[in-house]
């Protein structure tokens, strides 16, 4: 006797296997709360609560009564690539060339286009954790093995040496590192970088890259700054830069965010990848995206905003130090660099606002 074969299920067996972001599911339940007259501070989603600064809406309304509204270079308009090139190359001390820049709608695709373009089946993919859930949630879409690195309070949940060595082999297929890091807020310090670099070169091929998501790289508080691991000597070659305007114009709706990939020949494949999935980005939002990062404006509203989150992180972090068994943090500034270090029972340095 033969036993039926069982009934095809409605989707392939890959989608069952795909995670997503939480913080999205959170947003009907909020919703719910305040129609019944609650209150809620929202903290499900990294949306900056400060609106478009003016001149940037002003340059979109402008580029759609120019007419811009078709489609365009799925690459991302020459403009706004050239932008991207010249303000990356000189914050990092890079030499970008506009070929390697790819326009995406923010910065989610650039993500699982990684998975799908450098991590073959059964291949490793490395991510932090606690981290952004959609470098953990594409892996089971591509059969890849996760490999979490665990970021520790002790090492002021910045990625060590220690901690990266021992995930590294020759299964290795992809790296994901998140500095300013979703949801702890760490910054790696030059020295952290450059550790992880030199063990990185060393002990891994050239063709295996690291995905630096750089969506934070504006919000940084107690004078910390902001280094791209692409910087770092040998780096260049082996990163993959990405971040956008969703976090640091605040743009979330804007959907323009950018990937520079280490050779012409991967953001190729890359652009490949967008003519398949989105065609292109709306042509008005680039030539916002391009007053954004070209203006004298965007800077004091960037600072307004970023000050205004510093003042707010330091009253949570107060009222949580206030709190009984929650972990505290201290913050000792050293010379040339932030180092931190984080304890039990500790009171945090407050930044005066
Ligand atoms: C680390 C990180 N990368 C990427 C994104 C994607 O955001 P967007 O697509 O708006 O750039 C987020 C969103 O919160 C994020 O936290």
């Amino acid at each position: 006797m033969t036993t039926a074969a069982p009934p095809k299920r409605l989707f392939a067996d890959r989608v069952y296997g795909i995670g997503t972001e939480a913080a999205f599911a959170l947003g009907g339940l909020i919703a719910q709360v305040e129609a019944e007259g609650e209150r809620v501070i929202r903290c499900n989603l990294g949306q900056p609560d400060f609106p478009l600064p003016q001149h940037i809406k002003d340059a979109v309304k402008r580029a759609i009564d120019d007419g811009l509204t078709t489609y365009c270079d799925p690459q991302g308009i020459p403009e706004l690539r050239a932008s991207v090139a010249r303000s990356l190359s000189q914050k990092h001390g890079l030499d970008i060339d506009p070929s390697r820049v790819v326009i995406y709608p923010d910065g989610r695709p650039p993500i699982g286009f990684a998975h799908m373009a450098y991590s073959d089946a059964d291949e490793e993919v490395i991510y932090p954790s606690p981290g952004y859930p959609l470098f953990e949630s594409f892996i089971p879409l591509f059969r890849c093995i996760p490999v979490p690195a665990i970021l520790r309070e002790d090492d002021g949940c910045g990625l060590t040496r220690e901690v990266l060595a021992p995930l590294l082999s020759d299964k290795t297929g992809l790296i994901f590192l998140n500095f300013p890091s979703n949801p702890t807020g760490g910054v790696a310090t030059r020295e952290q970088l450059k550790d992880l670099s030199e063990l990185i070169l060393e002990k891994t091929t050239s063709n295996v890259r690291v995905y630096s998501d750089e969506s934070y790289e504006a919000i940084t508080f107690d004078g910390d700054e902001h280094i791209s691991i692409a910087s770092m000597p040998g780096m260049e070659a082996r990163t993959i830069i990405a971040s956008g305007c969703s976090k640091t114009y605040p743009w979330t709706g804007g959907r323009v965010g950018w990937a520079v990939y280490p050779t012409r020949l991967e953001a190729q494949a890359a652009r490949r990848l967008a003519i398949n999935y989105f065609a292109s980005i709306p042509l008005y939002n680039q030539w916002g995206a391009i007053e954004a990062i070209e203006s004298p404006l965007s800077a004091p509203a960037i600072k307004e905003m970023v000050d205004a989150f510093q003042r707010r992180r330091d009253v949570v972090v107060s009222g949580l130090n206030a709190i009984a068994g929650v972990t505290r943090i201290l913050r000792i500034p050293q010379r040339g660099r932030s180092a931190e270090c984080h304890g039990r029972f500790r009171r945090v340095r407050q930044t005066p606002s």
